[in-house]
């Protein structure tokens, strides 16, 4: 075992990073202050989105969302089964009921025609997961939502940044969720954003991360009044002003990075071809965001511990949200239900990617790759 491992994932953090939080712990405003809209503006402005609400994490946003789209008991929300346990969680947070539809064998993104079989009458909601930076085919989706009256989210933890047909992620659904979490494009150590151009459902998910009270603590005190009602049960999903001011800081380096991770995966592409590990496939009218690098492997839990043995911190992404213990016992979901994604997480391997990473790095962990 090497000493020193290479996460498949992780932040970069400079000095202007560590200046803009000294700066927000030195202002008046640790949580709830200037630097939270400011954040939001940044992002709104980045994606083209016309609002942003920022919460503590890609999980809160996620759950926000579906408050806001007023999922309850009885309701039936559409999800991916390969994404993080999250994506389907925050429908079971709302008393509502995930319903999986399987993905497209070479991109792993929900496919629009198991999404379709999957409407049934109590279907509310359609969650896409833009998987691996990829954005999902977001115009089949939202001909299959306006045809069944559906709303549209986009789980975005992975693609911030990605567009599909030359529109961004951000634009794409009805609200569209990101997670800043160290592994993700940019990050505030913990914490997520809501986009959506939607004026009512943007006041829903602001209300919601706060208790589902009508004024914080710094409206009252800008506009000298007291008085305050709580109108949803909401939660306490705010996130900090040095959160956001790190937050802000790494979003200047956005571009730069998406480009560095697509260059390392293009370096990857050129290291496996013509050997029996498949890296998953590219859409030409994508521009992918580069979050993960996920490919097929023969053996590829021989791989995994190959790459372990040399300090290589491979992972998979996912095991199908639908065979965990928890949903086996609590929707009744097995094995058959999603094949595709059954298939593909018995041979996919997540190599690492992020922004920090060298050609070198790239070389190396392909050889251990290629040599299982
Ligand atoms: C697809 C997806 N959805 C949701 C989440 C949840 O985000 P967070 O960890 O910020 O709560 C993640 C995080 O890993 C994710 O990958």
């Amino acid at each position: 075992m090497s000493e020193k491992l290479l996460p498949y994932g992780r932040q970069v953090i400079d000095d202007d990073d560590i200046a803009a939080v000294a700066d927000a712990l030195r202002s008046d405003f640790l949580t709830t202050g200037p630097a939270v809209e400011y954040f939001e503006a940044g992002v709104c402005a980045f994606t083209g989105a016309k609002r942003g609400v920022a919460v503590s994490s890609g999980t809160a946003g996620l759950h926000a969302a579906m408050h806001a789209l007023g999922i309850r008991p009885g309701d039936e929300v559409i999800v991916p089964p390969m994404t993080f346990a999250a994506t389907a969680n925050c429908v079971l947070y709302q008393g509502g009921r995930p319903v999986f539809a399987d993905v497209d064998a070479e991109t792993l993104l929900l496919d629009p025609a198991a999404a379709e079989s999957a409407v049934s009458s109590r279907t509310k909601a359609l969650i896409g997961v833009d998987y691996a930076g990829q954005p999902c085919d977001w115009e089949a989706l939202r001909k299959i939502a306006d045809k069944h009256g559906l709303a549209l989210v986009a789980d975005a933890c992975h693609a911030l940044g990605a567009e599909h047909k030359g529109r961004n992620v951000g634009t794409l659904a009805d609200i569209t969720v990101f997670s800043f979490h160290p592994v993700k494009h940019i990050t505030t150590g913990e914490g997520g954003m809501c986009l959506t151009d939607n004026a009512a459902l943007a006041e829903r998910m602001r209300r919601f991360r706060n208790h589902g009270v009508t004024a914080t603590a710094a409206q009252r005190e800008k506009s000298g009044a007291w008085f305050y009602e709580m109108t949803d049960l909401g939660r306490n999903y705010r996130i900090t002003d040095f959160q956001c001011a790190l937050g802000a800081s790494q979003l200047k380096k956005l571009p730069a990075w998406l480009k560095k991770r697509n260059e390392l995966a293009d370096a990857y592409d050129a290291a496996l071809a013509g050997t029996a590990v498949r890296p998953l496939v590219k859409r030409p009218d994508r521009f992918h965001a580069r979050h993960l690098y996920v490919v097929r492997h023969p053996r590829r839990d021989a791989a995994f511990r190959r790459l372990c043995e040399h300090g290589i911190g491979a992972n998979v992404h996912y095991i199908p949200v639908h065979l965990h213990p928890y949903y086996r016992n609590k929707l009744g979901t097995r094995e058959g239900l999603c094949p595709v994604a059954e298939e593909a997480y018995r041979k996919i391997l997540t190599l690492p990617l992020w922004p920090g990473m060298t050609e070198n790095d790239i070389e190396d962990v392909s050889a251990h790759t290629r040599s299982c």
